[in-house]
């Protein structure tokens, strides 16, 4: 089986980030900062080490602080170089993107995850594709999609980041039905969006990093909407699953926050700032200095 390279992936960034209001009102949520790179930096660096080589955004209205964030910013550079600020000058080289590598379509309408997908059609054509959702961070030592694209090279056909969840969450996610699981690989013969609890059929949630074939692309023209009257990715995903061999959940090895909500950004904002060698010590005393005020406090 020849299987082909992934090296385009799409980022369904129109969302209108209502769980983060006020500060969305201005922002888009894509932008905000987990200590001082921008969620969607995050996701784009990990399609980087993937070898994804063509960026698909799918914006809406009010979007254009993401297109701002990935040109070239020929002022303040120049200033960073005058100044001999080398470091801060690398890092805003990081989110410089070819003009030709990056592209831009709109969804008009928010008729949900299948159908911002659908809108990237024409840009990803006959060929496999990743999907990245931002609001799914997640700090690993080989990259999330890396290993899955490592993963997809022996399988082919199309694969889904994949983590145990706690029964009771399983309306949060798309759930996997498993047809054989054989360890970080699972066989997927059917997929749910949003099961309530008590009727999943496991607690093998999908996680925002896809990789698809263009035949979900065409199972997504014929879907009408599901979950909660939207146009949903995992209904065409389960489209597939439906003949054997086609859909696999990988279960990654990382640490997955959910910066969609605000409990898991904070999570975040906590772990990636004690990661950073240059924050770490005065950060952590900071931290077991409130712990001990709280419990003292208690
Ligand atoms: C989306 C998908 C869902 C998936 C989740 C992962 O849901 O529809 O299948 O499990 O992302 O974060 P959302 O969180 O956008 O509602």
């Amino acid at each position: 089986m020849k299987i082909r390279k992934v090296t385009k992936a799409v980022f369904p960034v129109a969302g209108l980030g209502t769980r983060f209001l006020p500060a969305t009102k201005s922002i888009p949520k894509e932008i905000m900062t987990l200590v001082d790179r921008p969620l969607i930096q995050y996701a784009i660096d990990e399609a980087r080490a993937a070898g994804i080589k063509e960026f698909i955004f799918v914006t809406s209205r009010g979007k254009s602080a993401l297109e701002d964030y990935f040109d070239q910013s020929p002022e303040l550079e120049t200033a960073l170089r005058r100044a001999g600020k080398d470091q801060l000058l690398e890092s805003l080289r990081e989110t410089n993107m070819d003009s030709g590598a990056i592209a831009y379509v709109r969804q008009n309408r928010p008729l949900g995850l299948g159908h911002a997908v659908w809108c990237a059609k024409r840009l990803i054509g006959n060929e496999p594709f990743a999907v990245l959702l931002p609001d799914d961070v997640i700090a690993a030592e080989k990259p999330c999609l890396q290993q899955m694209v490592e993963a997809y090279e022996r399988t082919g056909g199309n694969m889904v980041a994949a983590m145990e969840v706690p029964a009771e969450k399983t309306a949060s996610y798309g759930v996997l039905d498993v047809a054989e699981d054989l360890g970080s690989i699972v066989q997927v013969k059917g997929m749910v969006e949003k099961p309530k609890a008590g009727e999943a059929p496991s607690n093998l949630a999908v996680i925002g990093r896809y990789i698809l074939s263009p035949r979900v692309l065409s199972n997504l023209n014929k879907l009408k909407s599901g979950t909660g009257g939207e146009i949903q990715l995992t209904d065409a995903i389960a489209e597939e699953a439906k003949e054997p061999g086609r859909v696999f959940g990988f279960r990654f090895r990382g640490h997955r926050y959910d910066c969609g909500s605000k409990a898991g950004f904070l999570q975040a904002t906590v772990a990636f700032g004690l990661a950073r060698p240059d924050l770490h010590d005065e950060f952590a005393a900071y931290l077991t200095e409130l712990m001990a005020m709280q419990k003292a406090a208690q």
